[in-house]
């Protein structure tokens, strides 16, 4: 708790692959008046990630790894969150699978947000798959991340109605505004009972 006190905050990485709207929604809701953690480097292994701009905008830190070889982008990664004493991690789009050594270095420090109710529909494409399969219900979760895809501890969950008119699209775009929304609650309910 100590780091909470005073203007201590959190320090949070955030990885991302492209657009970047969680990302977005992450930094706004950090810079609100009684947060509790700052967003202090952005990382990404592409470098036209439309969500580099939130980074410039905001004037935050960010970084392009290569992924060309997975090895030596860890190891910049890791070098990089340790010399900026990052607390814990955001994935937010990233398209890429953590190895074990980032993971053992931030053992249940590390989040990420998936569009369906896990431990339903891990994976790619989720939204085609809820279409197809004419489900009811979808919604969107906030992890932890561990070793096997989209199933580390679930920190937050909300559920939605499919509609009998929507589609992949229409599925998509409102998940995602749900998305937006807790993913910054499920950090600060994160925080409460890590640190
Ligand atoms: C989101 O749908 C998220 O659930 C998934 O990737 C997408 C990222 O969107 N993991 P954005 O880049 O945050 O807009």
């Amino acid at each position: 708790m100590e780091k909470l006190i005073g203007k201590n905050k959190l320090r949070v990485s955030v990885f991302i692959s492209g657009r970047g709207t969680n990302l977005k929604s992450i930094i706004n809701f950090s810079k609100k008046k009684n947060s509790s953690f700052k967003v202090i480097l952005i990382i990404t292994n592409n470098k036209k990630a439309k969500g580099i701009n939130f980074a410039k905008k905001n004037k935050i830190k960010f970084l392009f790894v290569d992924y060309k070889n997975k090895n030596e982008a860890e190891r910049k990664i890791l070098i990089n969150l340790k010399s900026c004493n990052i607390d814990f991690i955001c994935l937010a789009g990233f398209m890429k699978i953590l190895s074990n050594n980032i993971l053992n270095n931030y053992k249940n420090k590390i989040l990420n947000i998936h569009p369906s109710l896990l431990p339903n529909y891990k994976g790619l494409n989720t939204h085609r798959r809820i279409i197809n399969n004419k489900e009811k219900f979808t919604g969107c979760t906030v992890h932890l991340v561990n070793s096997k895809l989209d199933s580390g501890k679930i920190i937050l969950q909300k559920k939605i109605k499919v509609l009998k008119k929507d589609d992949e699209k229409s599925l998509s775009k409102k998940v995602l505004k749900i998305e937006n929304l807790i993913y910054p609650l499920a950090i600060k309910k994160f925080i409460q009972s890590n640190f």
